[in-house]
Protein backbone atom coordinates (compact mmCIF):
# COMPACT_ATOMS: atom_id res chain seq x y z
CA UNK A 1 0.00 0.00 0.00
CA UNK A 2 0.79 3.42 -0.79
CA UNK A 3 0.02 6.99 0.15
CA UNK A 4 -1.15 8.88 -2.61
CA UNK A 5 -0.08 12.74 -1.79
CA UNK A 6 -1.84 16.10 -3.13
CA UNK A 7 -1.04 19.66 -1.85
CA UNK A 8 -2.85 22.43 -1.06
CA UNK A 9 -0.72 25.81 -2.50
CA UNK A 10 1.91 26.34 -3.65
CA UNK A 11 3.84 27.74 -0.60
CA UNK A 12 7.62 27.99 -0.02
CA UNK A 13 7.52 25.39 2.58
CA UNK A 14 7.08 23.19 0.33
CA UNK A 15 10.19 23.18 -0.88
CA UNK A 16 11.07 20.90 1.77
CA UNK A 17 8.47 19.01 1.75
CA UNK A 18 8.36 17.79 -1.52
CA UNK A 19 11.74 16.57 -1.52
CA UNK A 20 10.67 14.44 1.39
CA UNK A 21 7.60 13.45 -0.15
CA UNK A 22 9.65 11.80 -2.83
CA UNK A 23 12.19 10.23 -0.30
CA UNK A 24 9.87 8.69 1.64
CA UNK A 25 8.96 4.35 0.95
CA UNK A 26 5.29 4.59 0.77
CA UNK A 27 4.57 7.95 -0.46
CA UNK A 28 3.88 9.39 -3.49
CA UNK A 29 3.15 13.02 -4.64
CA UNK A 30 0.26 12.67 -7.42
CA UNK A 31 -0.92 16.68 -7.94
CA UNK A 32 -0.76 20.42 -6.43
CA UNK A 33 -3.75 22.60 -6.22
CA UNK A 34 -3.23 26.32 -6.22
CA UNK A 35 -6.02 29.51 -6.35
CA UNK A 36 -5.06 29.97 -9.97
CA UNK A 37 -4.59 27.70 -13.20
CA UNK A 38 -1.85 29.51 -14.08
CA UNK A 39 0.00 29.20 -10.77
CA UNK A 40 -1.05 25.34 -10.55
CA UNK A 41 -0.17 24.44 -14.12
CA UNK A 42 3.60 26.76 -13.89
CA UNK A 43 4.52 24.90 -10.41
CA UNK A 44 3.69 21.54 -11.43
CA UNK A 45 5.82 21.99 -14.74
CA UNK A 46 8.42 23.40 -12.22
CA UNK A 47 8.11 20.57 -9.78
CA UNK A 48 7.57 17.77 -11.70
CA UNK A 49 4.40 16.95 -10.21
CA UNK A 50 1.53 14.65 -12.54
CA UNK A 51 -1.59 16.51 -11.25
CA UNK A 52 -2.29 20.86 -11.60
CA UNK A 53 -5.89 21.35 -9.92
CA UNK A 54 -7.26 24.89 -10.15
CA UNK A 55 -9.22 25.21 -6.36
CA UNK A 56 -8.16 23.16 -3.45
CA UNK A 57 -11.74 21.98 -2.92
CA UNK A 58 -11.36 20.23 -6.62
CA UNK A 59 -8.16 18.70 -5.68
CA UNK A 60 -9.97 17.06 -2.38
CA UNK A 61 -12.91 16.09 -4.74
CA UNK A 62 -10.31 13.46 -6.49
CA UNK A 63 -10.92 10.16 -5.54
CA UNK A 64 -7.26 9.30 -6.54
CA UNK A 65 -5.63 11.18 -3.63
CA UNK A 66 -5.75 9.28 -0.42
CA UNK A 67 -3.84 12.62 1.87
CA UNK A 68 -3.82 16.29 1.57
CA UNK A 69 -0.90 18.33 2.73
CA UNK A 70 -1.95 21.89 3.83
CA UNK A 71 0.81 24.54 4.04
CA UNK A 72 -1.54 27.61 3.87
CA UNK A 73 -1.67 30.52 5.81
CA UNK A 74 -2.81 29.98 8.69
CA UNK A 75 -6.44 31.20 9.17
CA UNK A 76 -6.83 28.55 6.63
CA UNK A 77 -5.34 25.90 8.17
CA UNK A 78 -8.96 24.39 10.08
CA UNK A 79 -11.48 25.74 7.22
CA UNK A 80 -9.65 23.51 4.97
CA UNK A 81 -8.67 20.56 7.71
CA UNK A 82 -11.99 20.20 7.86
CA UNK A 83 -13.20 20.11 3.86
CA UNK A 84 -10.56 17.86 3.65
CA UNK A 85 -11.77 15.41 6.67
CA UNK A 86 -15.41 16.01 5.25
CA UNK A 87 -13.90 14.68 1.49
CA UNK A 88 -12.60 11.96 3.65
CA UNK A 89 -8.99 12.40 2.88
CA UNK A 90 -6.09 11.70 5.53
CA UNK A 91 -4.36 15.45 6.89
CA UNK A 92 -0.86 16.58 7.70
CA UNK A 93 -1.50 20.10 8.54
CA UNK A 94 1.36 22.89 8.88
CA UNK A 95 1.48 24.64 12.24
CA UNK A 96 -0.41 26.20 13.62
CA UNK A 97 -2.92 23.74 13.49
CA UNK A 98 -5.72 26.37 15.06
CA UNK A 99 -5.66 29.70 16.69
CA UNK A 100 -8.74 28.58 18.68
CA UNK A 101 -8.48 25.28 21.40
CA UNK A 102 -12.48 24.82 20.36
CA UNK A 103 -11.14 24.26 17.10
CA UNK A 104 -9.13 20.99 17.27
CA UNK A 105 -12.62 19.70 18.83
CA UNK A 106 -14.42 19.99 16.12
CA UNK A 107 -11.49 18.50 14.17
CA UNK A 108 -11.20 15.78 16.53
CA UNK A 109 -15.05 14.96 16.21
CA UNK A 110 -15.12 15.23 12.27
CA UNK A 111 -11.79 12.95 12.11
CA UNK A 112 -13.16 10.56 14.36
CA UNK A 113 -16.12 9.85 12.31
CA UNK A 114 -14.77 9.84 8.79
CA UNK A 115 -11.89 7.38 10.10
CA UNK A 116 -9.25 9.57 8.65
CA UNK A 117 -5.64 10.61 10.53
CA UNK A 118 -5.04 14.68 11.14
CA UNK A 119 -1.98 15.41 12.03
CA UNK A 120 -0.07 18.79 13.31
CA UNK A 121 3.20 19.58 11.51
CA UNK A 122 5.46 20.14 13.73
CA UNK A 123 8.81 18.06 11.90
CA UNK A 124 11.71 18.65 15.39
CA UNK A 125 9.36 15.91 16.50
CA UNK A 126 10.25 13.71 14.44
CA UNK A 127 13.53 14.45 14.74
CA UNK A 128 16.60 11.46 16.62
CA UNK A 129 17.82 14.85 18.16
CA UNK A 130 14.41 15.33 20.19
CA UNK A 131 14.16 12.05 21.25
CA UNK A 132 17.73 12.19 22.85
CA UNK A 133 16.84 15.23 24.41
CA UNK A 134 13.63 13.76 25.46
CA UNK A 135 15.46 10.80 26.50
CA UNK A 136 18.59 12.71 28.93
CA UNK A 137 15.69 14.56 30.64
CA UNK A 138 13.18 12.31 31.05
CA UNK A 139 15.63 9.47 31.74
CA UNK A 140 17.21 12.25 34.88
CA UNK A 141 20.09 13.35 33.56
CA UNK A 142 19.29 16.89 34.92
CA UNK A 143 17.53 15.52 38.09
CA UNK A 144 14.13 17.61 38.57
CA UNK A 145 13.42 19.82 35.65
CA UNK A 146 13.29 23.48 36.94
CA UNK A 147 13.38 26.12 33.98
CA UNK A 148 13.48 25.40 30.24
CA UNK A 149 14.79 28.83 28.43
CA UNK A 150 13.93 28.58 24.91
CA UNK A 151 13.08 30.95 21.62
CA UNK A 152 13.17 31.55 17.62
CA UNK A 153 13.68 34.41 15.96
CA UNK A 154 14.44 35.53 12.36
CA UNK A 155 14.23 38.70 10.45
CA UNK A 156 11.23 39.35 8.36
CA UNK A 157 12.35 40.67 4.93
CA UNK A 158 8.83 41.05 3.22
CA UNK A 159 6.89 43.90 4.06
CA UNK A 160 3.34 41.95 2.12
CA UNK A 161 4.13 38.28 3.87
CA UNK A 162 1.62 36.65 5.48
CA UNK A 163 2.82 36.72 9.00
CA UNK A 164 2.49 40.38 8.98
CA UNK A 165 -1.65 39.78 8.05
CA UNK A 166 -4.02 39.36 11.30
CA UNK A 167 -7.07 38.40 9.08
CA UNK A 168 -4.33 35.11 8.38
CA UNK A 169 -3.28 34.31 11.42
CA UNK A 170 -0.01 36.30 11.26
CA UNK A 171 2.19 37.17 14.36
CA UNK A 172 5.45 35.88 15.90
CA UNK A 173 4.25 33.59 18.76
CA UNK A 174 2.06 31.68 16.05
CA UNK A 175 4.46 31.28 13.39
CA UNK A 176 7.39 30.87 15.37
CA UNK A 177 6.33 30.94 19.04
CA UNK A 178 4.96 27.87 18.68
CA UNK A 179 7.90 25.89 18.85
CA UNK A 180 9.14 27.13 22.09
CA UNK A 181 6.18 26.51 23.55
CA UNK A 182 5.32 23.21 22.10
CA UNK A 183 8.44 21.90 23.37
CA UNK A 184 8.36 23.22 26.69
CA UNK A 185 5.06 20.65 26.90
CA UNK A 186 6.70 18.21 25.71
CA UNK A 187 9.12 18.21 27.94
CA UNK A 188 7.15 19.00 31.25
CA UNK A 189 4.44 16.97 29.75
CA UNK A 190 2.23 19.00 30.99
CA UNK A 191 -0.07 21.84 30.26
CA UNK A 192 1.02 25.33 31.71
CA UNK A 193 -0.97 26.31 35.17
CA UNK A 194 -0.28 29.87 34.63
CA UNK A 195 0.69 32.02 31.63
CA UNK A 196 1.91 35.63 31.38
CA UNK A 197 2.78 37.28 27.93
CA UNK A 198 4.07 40.52 26.83
CA UNK A 199 4.26 41.44 22.51
CA UNK A 200 5.64 44.05 20.51
CA UNK A 201 2.59 45.09 17.74
CA UNK A 202 3.20 45.67 14.20
CA UNK A 203 1.11 48.32 12.89
CA UNK A 204 -1.09 45.89 11.32
CA UNK A 205 -2.16 44.26 14.58
CA UNK A 206 0.07 41.09 14.88
CA UNK A 207 2.97 40.58 17.41
CA UNK A 208 6.51 41.03 15.97
CA UNK A 209 8.01 40.02 18.99
CA UNK A 210 6.78 38.24 21.62
CA UNK A 211 8.12 37.55 25.59
CA UNK A 212 6.14 34.32 27.44
CA UNK A 213 6.41 32.99 30.71
CA UNK A 214 5.06 29.75 31.70
CA UNK A 215 4.29 27.88 34.91
CA UNK A 216 3.48 24.41 35.31
CA UNK A 217 1.92 22.63 38.21
CA UNK A 218 5.05 21.28 40.53
CA UNK A 219 6.87 24.40 39.38
CA UNK A 220 9.17 24.04 36.33
CA UNK A 221 8.81 27.79 34.34
CA UNK A 222 9.44 28.26 30.83
CA UNK A 223 11.02 31.44 29.24
CA UNK A 224 10.19 31.97 25.61
CA UNK A 225 10.59 34.36 22.71
CA UNK A 226 9.91 34.83 19.43
CA UNK A 227 10.65 37.24 17.01
CA UNK A 228 10.75 39.00 13.71
CA UNK A 229 13.27 41.77 14.06
CA UNK A 230 15.94 40.06 14.94
CA UNK A 231 18.42 37.85 13.31
CA UNK A 232 18.08 34.02 12.59
CA UNK A 233 18.53 31.95 15.66
CA UNK A 234 17.27 29.68 17.76
CA UNK A 235 17.86 28.25 21.43
CA UNK A 236 17.15 25.74 24.06
CA UNK A 237 18.61 25.07 27.31
CA UNK A 238 16.87 23.00 30.35
CA UNK A 239 18.01 23.31 33.58
CA UNK A 240 17.27 20.64 36.35
CA UNK A 241 18.35 20.25 40.28
CA UNK A 242 21.81 18.25 39.15
CA UNK A 243 22.81 19.31 35.81
CA UNK A 244 21.68 21.65 32.62
CA UNK A 245 21.65 20.53 29.18
CA UNK A 246 22.08 23.07 26.02
CA UNK A 247 20.73 21.97 22.83
CA UNK A 248 21.89 24.04 19.55
CA UNK A 249 19.28 23.90 16.51
CA UNK A 250 16.02 22.37 18.56
CA UNK A 251 13.75 23.01 15.73
CA UNK A 252 15.40 21.81 12.79
CA UNK A 253 18.69 19.74 13.57
CA UNK A 254 21.39 19.33 11.38
CA UNK A 255 22.61 16.16 10.36
CA UNK A 256 25.27 16.61 13.12
CA UNK A 257 24.28 18.13 16.61
CA UNK A 258 26.64 18.82 19.68
CA UNK A 259 24.19 18.23 23.35
CA UNK A 260 26.19 19.88 25.99
CA UNK A 261 25.55 18.40 29.34
CA UNK A 262 26.62 20.10 32.63
CA UNK A 263 27.12 18.35 35.69
CA UNK A 264 29.10 18.84 39.15
CA UNK A 265 30.97 21.76 36.73
CA UNK A 266 32.07 18.82 34.20
CA UNK A 267 30.63 19.21 30.71
CA UNK A 268 29.99 16.19 28.39
CA UNK A 269 29.26 16.77 24.43
CA UNK A 270 26.94 13.76 23.69
CA UNK A 271 27.12 13.61 19.72
CA UNK A 272 23.37 13.18 17.75
CA UNK A 273 23.11 12.12 14.39
CA UNK A 274 20.43 13.34 12.43
CA UNK A 275 18.48 12.73 9.49
CA UNK A 276 20.31 13.63 5.93
CA UNK A 277 17.12 15.20 4.76
CA UNK A 278 14.47 16.77 7.22
CA UNK A 279 10.60 16.24 6.77
CA UNK A 280 11.25 12.73 5.41
CA UNK A 281 10.79 11.34 8.99
CA UNK A 282 7.76 13.36 9.21
CA UNK A 283 6.51 12.13 6.35
CA UNK A 284 7.20 8.15 6.75
CA UNK A 285 5.50 8.44 10.51
CA UNK A 286 2.36 9.38 8.80
CA UNK A 287 2.35 7.01 6.13
CA UNK A 288 2.64 4.42 9.55
CA UNK A 289 -0.59 5.98 11.03
CA UNK A 290 -2.21 5.67 7.81
CA UNK A 291 -1.21 2.78 6.18
CA UNK A 292 -0.01 0.63 9.46
CA UNK A 293 -2.59 2.36 12.07
CA UNK A 294 0.40 3.59 14.11
CA UNK A 295 -0.37 6.36 16.77
CA UNK A 296 0.32 10.05 15.64
CA UNK A 297 3.45 11.07 17.05
CA UNK A 298 1.77 14.96 17.34
CA UNK A 299 -1.64 13.53 18.43
CA UNK A 300 -5.18 15.98 17.86
CA UNK A 301 -5.27 16.26 22.18
CA UNK A 302 -1.71 17.65 21.95
CA UNK A 303 -2.33 19.96 19.23
CA UNK A 304 -5.36 21.24 21.72
CA UNK A 305 -2.90 21.59 24.31
CA UNK A 306 -0.65 23.88 22.49
CA UNK A 307 -3.50 26.03 20.77
CA UNK A 308 -5.22 26.90 24.38
CA UNK A 309 -1.48 27.73 25.55
CA UNK A 310 -0.98 29.94 22.69
CA UNK A 311 -4.26 31.40 23.07
CA UNK A 312 -3.79 31.69 26.74
CA UNK A 313 -0.36 33.77 26.08
CA UNK A 314 -1.88 36.32 23.19
CA UNK A 315 -5.06 37.06 25.84
CA UNK A 316 -2.87 38.06 28.39
CA UNK A 317 -0.30 40.05 25.51
CA UNK A 318 -3.45 42.27 24.96
CA UNK A 319 -4.12 42.35 28.28
CA UNK A 320 -0.99 43.85 29.01
CA UNK A 321 -1.14 46.13 26.10
CA UNK A 322 -4.63 47.45 27.34
CA UNK A 323 -2.95 48.56 30.86
CA UNK A 324 0.60 49.91 28.99
CA UNK A 325 -0.62 51.30 26.00
CA UNK A 326 2.74 52.40 23.65
N1 LIG B 1 7.37 23.19 9.33
C1 LIG B 1 8.17 24.17 8.97
O1 LIG B 1 9.39 24.08 9.13
C2 LIG B 1 7.58 25.40 8.34
C3 LIG B 1 8.41 26.34 7.75
C4 LIG B 1 7.83 27.44 7.12
C5 LIG B 1 6.45 27.59 7.14
N2 LIG B 1 5.67 26.67 7.76
C6 LIG B 1 4.20 26.81 7.78
O2 LIG B 1 3.73 26.57 6.46
C7 LIG B 1 2.65 27.43 6.17
C8 LIG B 1 2.97 28.20 4.90
O3 LIG B 1 4.09 29.05 5.13
P1 LIG B 1 4.92 29.61 3.87
O4 LIG B 1 5.87 30.62 4.36
O5 LIG B 1 5.45 28.49 3.07
O6 LIG B 1 3.73 30.38 3.11
P2 LIG B 1 3.68 31.15 1.72
O7 LIG B 1 4.92 30.92 0.92
O8 LIG B 1 3.24 32.53 2.00
O9 LIG B 1 2.53 30.35 0.96
C9 LIG B 1 1.23 30.22 1.41
C10 LIG B 1 0.40 29.64 0.25
O10 LIG B 1 -0.95 29.62 0.67
C11 LIG B 1 -1.79 29.88 -0.43
N3 LIG B 1 -2.80 30.87 0.02
C12 LIG B 1 -4.12 30.61 0.23
N4 LIG B 1 -4.76 31.69 0.66
C13 LIG B 1 -3.84 32.68 0.71
C14 LIG B 1 -3.92 34.06 1.06
N5 LIG B 1 -5.07 34.65 1.42
N6 LIG B 1 -2.78 34.79 1.01
C15 LIG B 1 -1.61 34.24 0.65
N7 LIG B 1 -1.49 32.92 0.30
C16 LIG B 1 -2.60 32.16 0.33
C17 LIG B 1 -0.94 30.34 -1.59
O11 LIG B 1 -0.96 29.32 -2.59
P3 LIG B 1 -1.72 29.48 -4.01
O12 LIG B 1 -1.60 30.94 -4.37
O13 LIG B 1 -0.96 28.59 -4.89
O14 LIG B 1 -3.13 29.04 -3.80
C18 LIG B 1 0.46 30.48 -1.01
O15 LIG B 1 1.45 30.01 -1.87
C19 LIG B 1 2.41 28.27 7.42
O16 LIG B 1 1.40 27.70 8.19
C20 LIG B 1 3.72 28.19 8.16
O17 LIG B 1 3.54 28.29 9.57
C21 LIG B 1 6.21 25.57 8.35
Amino acid sequence: MRLRWGILGTARINRRVIPAMRLARRSDLVAVASRTRARADAYAAQWQIPGAVEGYQALLDDPGIDAVYIPLPNSEHVPWTMAAVAAGKHVLCEKPMALDPADIDRIQVAATAARVVVEEGFMYRHEPLTAKVLELVHGGALGTVRAIVSGFTFALSHATDVRLDPALGGGSLWDIGCYPVTYARLLTGRDPKMVFGSAQWHASGVDEQFMGMLRFPGGTTATIYSGFRAALRTWLEVMGSEGALTVPNPFKPGDRELLELERGGHVETIEVAGSPTLFVREIEHFEASVLDGAPSVVTLADSRGTAATLAALVGSARDQAALYPE
